[in-house]
């Protein structure tokens, strides 16, 4: 596998455009199996995770055509129930074909996803949800079996908003007959950008605070642009706060990135908003400051690692205390190898800047804590080597090409 070279110490400097919200593409293939239909999206990153959730639904019987940023995803015989364990396990939220196919055959069976870096990621909220509308769930080791001769809609409440199993009834909702009511849903962005398309499809759906409402209804084909990826713009725009630069992302949406820009203004960086594009500028540097990860509208736990790693050259200490993920510190044995001092006690990680971080050779262990690497590498003096880009590339579309676009000294090479 290939690594990245990052010669580090220069100041990041310009603007570049962000693409489609990996996680509001992914949901947005899987809303293809409640019609026959064909959906046409626009905006879909062009992505290690995209791949497979589209390499799940040609398996399912779905087909699908690409065309750069556009895919049609269509249906030209009867769809399988039996989801390939290959890519459930490759991308856990293949899962979210499990409650679309009851709905459409009566039956699937679906691998369990396996936990990942960042914590054990359970799915008994999914299941949960799906026993709430009458289907008969058996699970195994490896797989669970759904079964319903009719879906009925019902009041499901979660304890937590979880984002996956929100999008799971969701989705389902729209095939079981009467209203489905999720209580204490999740409402990030991805989610709502889910609920434009559902509704164009034909959905009846309500939105009150965290409660959802979805109607039962026949779903139609149609056409839909995905929203910017608010991940990759907050880790973009770190870039340049962690260099002393000044970066712009463009065609983003600000109001997605709300809680993530006022921690920023908390750092003393200067955030300037102009329609779609948002530049955070930080020459003078920053300062250390508290967060608190929470589902949306709070801090997203998404841009936890990358910040953590700016905020290891801050001047003065910072906490970080993560909510969503037990695992989420993965980054910071990377981040210790460039010279970060950084603790952790339980879920928080106390943060010390220094004036200077240095190069390494590090590994990337999972998407985010990737990208937070690499942000240390840029600001870190010297060269660092980093491993583990098929991490990195499933949540990232062109990150290399991105940031020496604004000035770094970054280039892929043969391990
Ligand atoms: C989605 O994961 C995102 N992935 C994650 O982004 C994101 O970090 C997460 O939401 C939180 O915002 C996609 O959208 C594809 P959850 P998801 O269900 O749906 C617990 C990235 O880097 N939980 O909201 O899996 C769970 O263990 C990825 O792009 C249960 O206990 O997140 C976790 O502690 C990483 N039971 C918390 O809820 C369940 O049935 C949040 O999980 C489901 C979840």
């Amino acid at each position: 596998m290939d690594v990245l070279i990052v010669e580090g110490g220069r100041r990041l400097v310009g603007r570049v455009r962000v693409e489609g919200a990996k996680n509001a593409a992914l949901p947005a293939c899987v809303a293809s199996l409640l019609t026959d239909e064909s959906i046409l999206v626009h905006r879909v990153p062009q992505l290690r995770d995209v791949s497979t959730i589209l390499f799940t639904l040609g398996a399912l019987g779905k087909r699908v055509v690409r065309n750069g940023g556009s895919v049609v995803i269509s249906e030209d015989g009867p769809l399988t129930a039996e989801a390939s364990p290959y890519s459930v396990r490759k991308m856990r939220a293949s899962f979210l074909v499990l409650g679309p196919l009851v709905g459409r055959l009566g039956r699937a069976v679906v691998p369990l996803p396996g936990g990942c870096s960042i914590g054990a990621r359970p799915v008994d909220l999914h299941l949960q949800g799906l026993r709430a509308l009458g289907a008969h769930v058996e699970e195994s080791a490896a797989a669970v079996t759904v079964s319903a001769d009719r879906l009925r809609g019902a009041r499901v409440e979660f304890s937590f908003p979880s984002v996956g199993a929100t999008e799971q009834l969701l989705m389902t909702g729209t095939l079981a007959a009467g209203v489905t009511e999720i209580v204490n849903a999740a409402v990030e962005p991805e989610v709502l950008d889910l609920i434009e398309l559902l509704r164009a499809m034909g959905a009846e759906i309500e939105v009150e605070g965290r409660t959802i409402r979805v109607t039962e209804a026949k779903l139609h084909g149609t056409e839909h642009t995905l929203i910017p990826d608010r991940i990759e713009a907050g880790t973009l725009l770190l870039a340049g706060v962690a260099t002393r630069g000044a970066v712009t992302a463009v065609d983003v949406r600000p109001d997605h990135l709300e809680p993530f820009l006022a921690a920023l203004r908390g750092m003393g960086v200067e955030i300037t908003v102009a329609g779609g594009d948002v530049t955070a500028s930080a020459p003078g540097g920053t300062r250390g400051i508290d967060i608190k990860t929470a589902p949306h509208p709070g801090f997203p736990t998404d841009l936890h690692p990358q910040t953590a790693a700016a905020l290891c050259g801050a001047v003065g200490t910072s906490r970080v205390i993560e909510t969503v993920f037990e695992g989420r510190f993965t980054y910071v044995e990377g981040m210790r190898a460039m010279g970060a001092q950084m603790a952790i006690d339980g879920r928080t990680a106390t943060i010390t800047g220094v004036s200077a971080l240095r190069g390494a050779a590090v590994e990337a262990p999972d998407i985010r804590a990737g990208a937070a690497l690499v942000l240390g590498a840029l600001a870190a003096q010297g060269s660092s080597v980093l491993s583990g880009l098929d991490q990195i590339e499933r949540g990232y579309e062109g990150l290399a090409d991105k940031l020496g676009s604004l000035g770094a000294q970054i280039e892929r090479r043969e391990a």
